[in-house]
């Protein structure tokens, strides 16, 4: 047994480190499996992992080098280790690595690229553009800590009892049962600029997959299973999940913005279908 607790291994957009007491205060006393449909970093599977709730747990993203690398992590950390042992923290090596084409090397290979690019690249966030490829730039850290031997083995052994899904977040309904809990964690509905999103189709998550979303959330509900859900404080929001969910407004510090001033507190949502107050420890 590993004596480190595990921490995510790779920065995430929306990383939700700073919520996770919020997250965890309201997280039912008992439930079946633990289902997580959009992964990122997983902070919050590793923290219920620490604290011993989790037996059963499907984890998936639509990101399938994320999984792929989650995968990997889980199966054959020792390998990635020994991979990441060979890699030198310069920028020639850096961008020969970025060069290459994931789809083509080996697993481990793959995942050791990008535990690498996600710690060493420009605020150390991993991003692809539209044809898939990750462009961040070199960034200017000291010494990233790129092979991390305690905390992989760790996040490897916490991984163990998970499943790994590269699957829409639609998936989830083929798996959860009444008693299981599941936690979305969506990219979220623009703050500032609502009215524009709701009428425009660009790439990613969109208006239609927010309603999609919602939708999927009041089946699980009807069947039983506890559903929370993390989301921005936006009217539109409130106008899909008032009806039928309790929402609590919660201030969260974010620094993905890649305008400072913009960084800081911005209000969001945890909503749940259950009342908190409510779930007594027995
Ligand atoms: C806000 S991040 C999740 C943050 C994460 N919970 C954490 O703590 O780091 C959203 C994730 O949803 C994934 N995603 C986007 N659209 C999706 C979809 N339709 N189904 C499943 N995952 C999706 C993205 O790849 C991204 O990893």
């Amino acid at each position: 047994m590993s004596r480190i607790t595990p921490r995510p291994f790779l920065k995430w957009v929306g990383g939700k480190g700073q919520l996770l007491n919020k997250l965890i205060e309201r997280t039912p006393p008992r439930f079946g499996a633990y289902h997580e449909p959009f992964l990122g970093g997983g902070a919050f599977y590793f923290a219920l992992q620490r604290m011993g709730r989790i037996r059963e747990a499907h984890l998936a993203d639509l990101n399938w080098e994320l999984i792929d690398t989650f995968r990997s992590v889980r199966d054959q950390p020792d390998q990635i280790l020994a991979r990441l042992e060979t890699f030198r923290h310069t920028e020639t090596f850096f961008y020969d690595m970025r060069r290459k084409n994931p789809r083509r090397m080996k697993p481990v290979n793959r995942a050791a690229r990008m535990i690498f690019l996600n710690k060493t690249c420009f605020n150390g966030l991993y991003r692809v553009n539209q044809k898939g490829k990750f462009n961040v730039p070199f960034g200017r850290f000291k010494n990233p800590k790129y092979r991390d031997p305690d905390n992989l083995l760790a996040v490897s052994e916490a991984l163990n009892p998970a499943k790994l899904h590269n699957a829409s977040f639609h998936s989830v309904m083929d798996r959860a049962k009444a008693g299981d809990f599941v936690y979305f964690d969506p990219p979220y509905v623009p703050v500032s600029d609502t009215a524009n999103f709701t009428c425009y189709q660009a790439k990613g998550f969109t208006y239609i997959d927010q309603i999609m979303l919602r939708d999927v959330a009041r089946q699980l509900s009807e069947r039983g299973v506890y559903v929370m859900l993390s989301n921005s404080a936006a009217p539109l929001v409130r106008e899909l999940y008032g009806d039928n969910f309790i929402l609590t407004e919660i201030k969260a510090r974010r620094n993905v913005n890649r305008d400072a001033s913009k960084r800081g507190k911005v209000g969001e949502y945890l909503i749940t279908n259950y009342p908190v107050g409510s779930l007594t420890f027995s």
